[in-house]
C-alpha cells in the first residue's frame, strides 16, 4: 500500500481563498480589518519563525496581525499586564501567547488575565474547559489543523480507534477532546506508556505530537491507517517530524508529510478563530 499524502500546502491555499472572503466580510461589518496580537518573548526560533508566518499569512489573508516582542529577561508580572492591555483593548480581536515561554515565566499567571473572547489560540483556562465540557470554545491551532485536515481529505473520526501521543497543552491533550468530540475512541499515549506500539497498532487514526524523531515507525501503524505527524523538530538544520515518513507511507492509508502537513494550516486556524469566533 501507498499512502495518500495529506498535503496541507495545498489545503492551506484552498483555506485561505475562504477566509480572505471572511477577512473582506469582517471588514465591511467593523469598517476595519480584523486584528491579532502575537506576543512573542525571547527568542525561540521556532517560535520567531511561527509568528513571522502567521505575520505573512494574515498579510495576504487580509488579517492586520501585530508581533510584540519582549526580552528574554521580560518579568512575569510586567508580561501579565501587557497581556491583560493587548486583551483590554477594543480594537483588538485575538491575542495568542507564544510558546516556549522562558523558565521564569509561569504560562499559567499570564494566560488568566485575557479574556476567553480574545484567547483565540485557547490556552487559558475558560476556553480549555470549555473545550473539556463539550461547550464552543477556541481550541490549540495544531489540534484544530488535524481536525481540519480530515475534514478536507473527507475521513470522519466517527467510530474510529484513534491514538494520541503527547499530553501537552497544546498538542495531545486539545487534540484528543476533539476527536472525542467528533465521536472517536480515544486514547492517550505519552512518555510513561509502556508498550506504545501495542497500542498504534489498534489505531486507525494516530496522531502524533512528541516532538521526538523516529518515534513512530512503519511496524507500529496497523495497514491503512490515518497517521497525523504533529512533531516539528529541528535536526541539522532540517525541520523533521515524529513519524518516519519513507516507511509509515509503505503502510499507511493517508499520512501526513512534516513539514508541509499540519504545520501550513495551523496559522490559518489562528486566523480564522479570530475572524469567526469559537467553534
Ligand atoms: N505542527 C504545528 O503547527 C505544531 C505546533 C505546536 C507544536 N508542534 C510540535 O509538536 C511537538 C510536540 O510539542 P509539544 O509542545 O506538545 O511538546 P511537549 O510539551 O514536549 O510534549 C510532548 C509530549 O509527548 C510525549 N512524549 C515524548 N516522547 C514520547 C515517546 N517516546 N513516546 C510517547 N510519548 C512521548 C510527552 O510525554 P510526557 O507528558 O510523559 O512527558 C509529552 O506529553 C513538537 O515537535 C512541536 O514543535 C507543532
Amino acid at each position: 500500500m501507498t499512502a495518500t499524502i495529506l498535503d496541507g500546502r495545498e489545503l492551506a491555499s484552498r483555506l485561505r481563498v475562504q477566509l480572505a472572503e471572511e477577512a473582506t466580510r469582517f471588514a465591511s461589518a467593523h469598517h476595519r480589518s480584523a486584528r491579532l496580537a502575537l506576543a512573542l518573548v525571547g527568542a525561540d526560533p521556532t517560535a520567531a519563525l511561527y509568528a513571522a508566518q502567521v505575520e505573512r499569512v494574515g498579510a495576504r489573508i487580509g488579517l492586520d496581525v501585530a508581533v510584540r516582542s519582549f526580552p528574554e529577561d521580560t518579568g512575569e508580572l510586567a508580561l501579565r499586564t501587557e497581556i491583560a492591555a493587548l486583551g483590554a483593548r477594543a480594537d483588538m480581536d485575538g491575542v495568542a501567547l507564544l510558546l516556549p515561554l522562558p523558565a521564569h515565566i509561569r504560562q499559567r499567571v499570564v494566560m488568566e488575565v485575557l479574556p476567553a473572547s480574545k484567547d483565540v489560540d485557547g490556552l487559558g483556562p475558560q476556553n480549555a474547559g470549555r473545550l473539556m465540557l463539550g461547550f464552543p470554545s477556541f481550541v490549540p491551532s495544531t489540534a484544530d489543523a488535524a481536525l481540519e485536515l480530515l475534514r478536507m481529505a473527507g475521513v470522519s473520526p466517527h467510530g474510529k480507534d484513534t491514538v494520541v501521543i503527547g499530553r501537552s497543552n497544546v498538542g495531545g491533550k486539545p487534540a484528543a477532546l476533539l476527536f472525542l468530540r467528533e465521536n472517536a475512541t480515544v486514547s492517550f499515549c505519552h512518555s510513561r506508556t509502556p508498550d506504545l506500539s501495542a497500542l498504534t497498532r489498534q489505531a486507525d487514526i494516530l496522531f502524533t505530537s512528541a516532538g521526538r524523531p523516529g518515534t513512530i515507525t512503519a511496524d507500529m501503524i496497523k495497514p491503512g491507517a490515518v497517521v497525523l505527524d504533529a512533531g516539528m523538530t529541528h535536526v541539522n538544520g532540517v525541520v523533521v517530524g515524529d513519524v518516519d515518513f519513507a516507511s509509515a507511507r509503505e503502510v499507511a492509508g493517508y499520512l501526513t508529510p512534516a513539514p508541509g502537513g499540519l504545520g501550513p494550516l495551523t496559522p490559518l486556524m489562528l486566523i480564522r478563530h479570530t475572524l469567526i469566533g469559537p467553534s
